[in-house]
């Protein structure tokens, strides 16, 4: 064999191996894999049980006790938190739908019902309404409370924020709604706090109330 020979084979495998290498490129930036922009698997700390081992409950944050977290709450802090809102939704008076429905009233307001906005089907199928605790919940991470929401917002993790803003969105309305009386100590069960407990926005969520309070064992939630 010759030189010029070699040359040709030399050139020969030097060609596949470059257009080896240019395939990959093209075809890894055609075919680039798509991150989901929510993993596929969520894994928030230990999934516990209650005491009692029911499996049924995935770990969730304790309730505030509203009437007593409410009343020392910042709504001033609540407000500026809400700049954050408007970007998508007329808190004022006037209830403009933007991107969002409106939110002045919104708490106690049923869920979905705002008349001309089109919610999603998994906000309409939720039902209920906007109690302190849904409030509290949804804001923490909308998509993981209720999937398939419309609403793209990442959320509010921090507990003392939510509350704040809460405070806000209770104090944003024609005629705040109700600050529910403060949870008695659990040692403490008083024979009848059925007359404190049932204002009626309380009565649909938590029908247990009146009878966790006479069990002095059990918890309401
Ligand atoms: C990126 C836009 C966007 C931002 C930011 C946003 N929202 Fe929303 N929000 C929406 C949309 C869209 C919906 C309707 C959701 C659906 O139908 O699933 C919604 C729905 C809601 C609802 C349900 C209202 C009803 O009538 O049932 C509440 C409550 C709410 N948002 C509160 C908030 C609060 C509080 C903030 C600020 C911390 C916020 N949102 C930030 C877009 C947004």
């Amino acid at each position: 064999m010759d030189s010029f020979e070699w040359n040709k084979i030399i050139g020969a495998v030097l060609g596949t191996a470059i257009f080896i290498f240019v395939v990959r490129v093209v075809a890894e930036a055609i075919y680039e894999p798509e991150r989901p922009a929510k993993p596929g698997y969520v894994v928030e700390g230990v999934v516990e049980g209650p005491a009692g081992g029911g499996a049924a409950a995935p770990a969730e944050e304790a309730m505030p006790d509203w009437g007593t977290v409410l009343a020392k709450a910042d709504a001033a802090q609540g407000k500026a938190t809400s700049s954050k809102c408007e970007a998508c939704h007329d808190i004022s008076s006037a209830k403009t739908i933007k991107i969002g429905p409106p939110l002045y009233g919104v708490v106690d307001r049923p869920r979905a019902s705002i008349a001309g906005f089109s919610y999603s089907g998994a906000m309409k199928a939720k039902g209920g309404n906007w109690t302190y605790d849904e409030l509290f919940k949804f804001l923490k991470s909308p998509g993981a409370y209720i999937p398939g929401t419309k609403m793209s917002f990442a959320g509010i993790s921090r507990a003392e924020d939510r509350i704040n803003l809460i405070a806000f969105l209770r104090s944003n309305a024609d005629a705040p709604a109700p600050i529910p009386a403060p949870k008695p100590a659990a040692a403490a069960a008083p024979a009848d706090t059925k007359a404190a407990a049932a204002t009626p926005a309380e009565a649909g969520a938590k029908p247990a109330t009146a009878d966790a309070a006479k069990k002095p064992g059990t918890t309401g939630n």
